[in-house]
């Protein structure tokens, strides 16, 4: 068993030490907002916090955050979709098949809790790793700036 602080609760579930927190949250905890992509890292469709900080869940091991460490998953970020993130992607219409949306979120919203007034060059770079097959990156950009706005 393995105690996961997870969107503000601790959960003791029972799962192997080695099994990638993506699927921990997805087929245990029942949480599906997180997608799966490309499970190496290299799409950001997997995309939680951890302490605050971005981080891939496709490759994290579920004993390397169960040390008390605060991971926060697209259905924690606010209680009913206020998050001025959340807000932003509703106004400016973000989406287009949404698969990628709930990672770019995550990363939208650590980098806005870390840099209040991002220019383009922080956006391009903190969501660099966040790949679009829809190709929505104009308006998450724009959407990140709105959501600065909102903050
Ligand atoms: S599924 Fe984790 S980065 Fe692609
Ligand atoms: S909205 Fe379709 S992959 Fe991003």
């Amino acid at each position: 068993m393995l105690t996961l602080n997870i969107n503000g609760q601790d959960q003791e579930l029972d799962v192997a030490a080695d099994m990638p927190l993506l699927w921990v949250l997805r087929d245990v905890a029942h949480l599906t907002g997180t997608k799966f992509g490309c499970g190496m890292a290299q799409c950001g469709a997997c995309t939680v916090h951890v302490d605050g900080a971005p981080r891939r869940s496709c490759i994290t091991p579920a004993m390397a955050v169960a040390h008390g460490q605060k991971i926060l998953t697209i259905e924690g970020l606010s209680t009913d979709g206020t998050h001025p993130v959340q807000q932003a992607w509703a106004e400016l219409d973000v989406v287009q098949c949404g698969y990628c949306q709930s990672g770019q979120i995550m990363s939208a919203a650590a980098l806005l809790a870390k840099i209040a007034q991002p220019t383009d060059s922080d956006i391009d770079q903190a969501l660099s790793g966040n790949i679009c097959r829809c190709g929505t990156y104009p308006r998450i950009r724009a959407a990140v700036k709105r959501a600065a706005e909102l903050g």
